[in-house]
């Protein structure tokens, strides 16, 4: 696995030690309401992320996952997204934090968040990991971004490339002569 990645872009402790500050500032955002808090990963790329983050947050919050696919498999390119597994619980007047790996065009978490406004949440907001800066449209609003990253494809903690290195434990840059 190391020799397809070309170079480490955010290491293993630069990870942990920004999901701690991204933990703090959710958690004092919160501050007050936490027992409603409903926590919604998008599978799979935010599986360790999630994992990482709640545990930094021992308060009482639910979970409740979704499943998105936006069609890359063996190219890099979004081509759209598409909802694979709803939401299977009730959000109705709960405060709700949307978590994805990354955003990139925006495609993912356009439909995700329409998609649960209109289960009239309390509150509803958007926590990324990584950023890449100028493609995401304006409108989407993110309230918390872990880092803002330069536009590679990268994988690692959880991102993947078709279903690869998402055990990679730092965020790499995939060598450019692996895909299409
Ligand atoms: P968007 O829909 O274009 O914003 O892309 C979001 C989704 O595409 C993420 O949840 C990832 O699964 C995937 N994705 C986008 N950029 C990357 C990348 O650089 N590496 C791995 N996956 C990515
Ligand atoms: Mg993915």
């Amino acid at each position: 696995m190391r020799d397809d990645i070309e170079r480490t872009l955010i290491s293993s402790e630069d990870l942990a030690r920004r999901v701690r500050e991204l933990a703090d500032e959710i958690a004092a955002t919160y501050a007050g309401r936490p027992d409603g808090l409903v926590i919604v990963p998008i599978l799979s790329g935010s599986v360790i992320f999630l994992a990482d983050l709640i545990r930094c947050m021992p308060f009482k919050m639910r979970v409740g996952l979704m499943a998105v696919s936006s069609y890359r498999g063996a190219t890099t390119q979004s081509r759209g997204a598409r909802v694979l597994q709803p939401l299977g619980i009730d959000i109705t007047d709960r405060h709700v934090l949307v978590l994805d790996d990354i955003l990139d065009t925006g495609n993912t978490l356009r439909l995700v968040v329409d998609q649960l406004k209109r289960q009239n949440p309390a509150s509803l907001r958007v926590c990324v990991l990584l950023r890449k800066p100028n493609k995401a449209p304006k409108s989407l609003q993110v309230d918390f971004v872990g880092f803002d990253i330069e536009d590679v494809f990268v994988v690692g903690y959880g991102l993947d490339y078709n279903d690869l290195y998402r055990n990679w434990p730092g965020i790499g840059v995939l060598k450019r002569e692996l895909y299409a």
